[in-house]
């Protein structure tokens, strides 16, 4: 695993922009995967930068999502699939066709299946991008999640449903579902990124890193990956011995 510790949160978007940059630049054709919340908003707005300033281009790759709401529809202003149009790939060249969100309103029995299907038949994916909850977990993997799971339906964890209330309004459903890769789907990614940014997140990145590689923090799981890379602002890397 490399740890690369960065001056503040932008620094962070740039350094993980670079590796995208990097990947597109040696592999055109690239399969990205990616990941929804606060912490990637500022990498994709450093993407759409780079494409706006012409030094960038997804017009080749494709992409496959961590995770998704069950029982959102893709045009649900909550959905990740909305997330994902609206702060990337409406602002960029990707075709829209050439990006997969797992699926909310799928039948649950066979998603997760499809989706594993869907990424195999891609070729799989190149680069991971994911985030990090204050649990550990990674996707919507929370804790006891088995280090070998592929695509299917989870429970959210009780501390990731208040996290993510925010997103909600008072009177508004919040799912307490979701379809989202496993631990062994992010495994078979080629490279991982896990980008963590704020204190609220030390100790899951200090878990992560150092700890041992346990169901009980999921993000663990990355120290078993070839190729993990790990970007943290000084505030997410502050417990780091
Ligand atoms: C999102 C995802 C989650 C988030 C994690 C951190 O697709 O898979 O694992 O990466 O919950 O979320 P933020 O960045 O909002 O702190």
């Amino acid at each position: 695993m490399q740890v690369i510790i960065a001056d503040s949160a932008q620094e962070v978007a740039r350094l993980g922009a670079d590796q995208l940059s990097s990947l597109m630049r040696t592999r055109p054709n690239a399969v990205l995967g990616l990941a929804t919340g606060n912490t990637p908003i500022a990498l994709y707005a450093e993407l759409v930068r780079r494409y706006r300033s012409g030094n960038l281009s997804f017009a080749g790759a494709r992409s496959f999502n961590l995770d998704e709401y069950v029982g959102l529809a893709p045009e649900h202003p909550q959905s990740y699939r909305y997330f994902m149009n609206q702060y990337l790939f409406s602002q960029i060249d990707i075709a829209l066709e050439h990006t997969w969100v797992p699926d909310g309103m799928a039948d649950p029995q066979t998603a997760g299946e499809a989706y594993e299907a869907q990424i195999a038949a891609a070729g799989g994916i190149d680069l991971q991008v994911l985030g990090i909850g204050r649990n550990g977990h990674i996707g919507f993997n929370e804790p006891s999640s088995s280090l070998g799971s592929g695509t299917r339906i989870k429970t959210l964890a009780p501390q990731t449903l208040v996290d993510n209330s925010r997103f909600f309004g008072a009177d508004e459903f919040q799912p307490s579902l979701a379809i989202t890769m496993g631990i062994g789907t992010i495994l078979r990614s080629r490279k991982t990124l896990l980008l963590a940014t704020g204190d609220a997140k030390a100790d899951a990145v200090k878990a992560m890193v150092e700890g041992p590689v346990t169901a009980s923090c999921p993000a663990s799981a990355l120290q078993l990956h070839p190729c993990a890379v790990v970007i943290v602002d000084r505030a997410a890397g502050g417990r780091l011995e």
